[in-house]
């Protein structure tokens, strides 16, 4: 049952941003290694997800089929740099951690790679049969599907606007379809749709069983993709809660880049803005960077556990922009336990230094201690027998990171 899993977003780690096309059984294994090693594991860190490649492709140029596909009974074949799947999902969760796969509802992924167009139940079947806990299931060589198909083929369907119901339009039926198969497996699989923001998915992705769907096109380790992306959530936060999530892409902090690996290009306050919107967001957290290059800065990042319990808070809520101040944005999430994480955002080219009394623009009402999330340190108290306004540097390109609750 879709509803019942993905409480709160999944955290984990995903293959694409460091080694796309290379991907191996053993890289993978290491990651996850590397997840435990590090002490990640210990902070709700608990996916390790292969993306595209782990399948046999056909080459990008000659377009030659680079092995077998399926076996003589429509089953996919791993490609010769994972074998037999089964193993590595025991491994991965002999470490205490849960395992996720890819692909896509075209006869083709991005990469060329073979695709489950057609065979959705036997992959679905065999995700579980491995021991997958997690699908995120592409867009791509849909689209071509639906142009060279017959007009009675049951997934060409003109409209796509979603009505519900048995005629479902384009863009949504894939994803019922792998849907439906996913939850018939006796195995709770998370199911993450990634097409990219397309028809409004936040609006009818939870009805196909997604426990997360992309709002965007793939991040990069730049400020405008992260800015560009940040910009562009508020729309979907309502549809946000516990079992389905927005998903705006991986982090893209650590070491980044396949074929050119670098240390992520955002600056440092720049890493602290995208983690802790990440985290306002509700946002799933999937690390892309190479894992057995975590450095100091990296890890610290994403060890700390108040941001992370933002992002994790059973409630399930999206923050959104209530105010804004110049290039001051301010985000608010409300909490389980009734208090409001807030972050003050500074998307412009000047550090940001004022006086910040307007809390009623924040829903924020009375005698309130204000925490620094994180510094883990409570630094005020508003309101009644306390200050007036709360004094607010905020560097270029950086946060600040607050939780008001109601003090007596
Ligand atoms: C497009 C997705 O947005 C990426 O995250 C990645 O999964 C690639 N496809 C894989 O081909």
């Amino acid at each position: 049952c879709g509803d019942r899993i993905g409480l709160t977003p999944p955290m984990g780690w995903n293959s694409w941003n460091c080694f796309a096309g290379e991907v191996s059984a053993d890289k993978v294994k290491r990651a996850a290694d590397a997840l435990v090693k590090s002490g990640l594991v210990n902070h709700g860190w608990t996916y390790i997800n292969i993306d595209d490649f782990w399948q046999n492709h056909r080459d990008s140029k000659d377009q030659t089929l680079r092995g077998k596909l399926r076996d003589d009974s429509g089953r996919i074949v791993p490609n010769a740099r994972f074998g037999d799947m089964k193993p590595l999902a025991d491994y991965v969760h002999s470490l205490g951690l849960k395992i996720g796969i890819y692909s896509s509802p075209g006869p083709w992924t991005c990469g060329g790679c073979a695709g489950s167009y057609g065979y959705e139940k036997q992959d679905a079947e065999s995700y579980a049969r491995w021991g997958f806990d997690y699908l995120k299931y592409d867009w791509c060589s849909y689209g071509g599907v639906i142009n060279g198909m017959p007009d009675n083929d049951p997934y060409k369907v003109g409209s796509l606007s979603y009505q519900g119901g048995s005629d479902l339009p384009t863009a949504v039926k894939p994803f019922k379809v792998m849907g439906d198969y996913l939850r018939s497996q006796p195995r709770d699989i998370i199911y993450s749709l990634c097409q990219y923001g397309m028809s409004d998915v936040w609006k009818w992705g939870g009805s196909v069983g997604g426990t997360s769907w992309r709002t965007t096109n793939d991040i990069t380790d730049t400020w405008a993709s992260v800015r560009g992306i940040a910009l562009d959530q508020d729309k979907a936060a309502p549809w946000a809660k516990p079992g389905n999530w927005n998903d705006p892409d991986m982090l893209v902090v650590g070491t980044v880049g396949w074929g050119n690996p670098h240390p992520s290009r955002l600056r440092p306050d720049e890493q602290y803005l995208h983690i802790s919107l990440w985290s306002l967001f509700s946002a799933p957290l999937l690390i892309g960077c190479d894992m057995e290059k975590l450095d100091d800065f990296t890890l610290n990042l994403l060890t700390n556990d108040e941001v992370i319990a933002l992002n994790q808070d059973p409630l399930g809520k999206q923050a959104t922009c209530l105010h804004t101040i110049g290039d001051l944005r301010i985000y608010v999430k409300e909490l389980e336990d009734g208090s409001r994480a807030v972050g003050f955002c500074n998307f412009g080219l000047e550090p940001v230094n004022l006086s910040f009394s307007d809390f009623s623009k924040l829903g924020i009402a009375g005698k309130q201690k204000v925490r620094d999330v994180w510094r883990q340190k409570d630094i005020a108290v508003i309101g009644k027998g306390g200050k007036n306004a709360l004094q607010l540097s905020v560097p270029v390109h950086g946060v600040l990171l607050y939780k008001f609750t109601v003090s007596k």
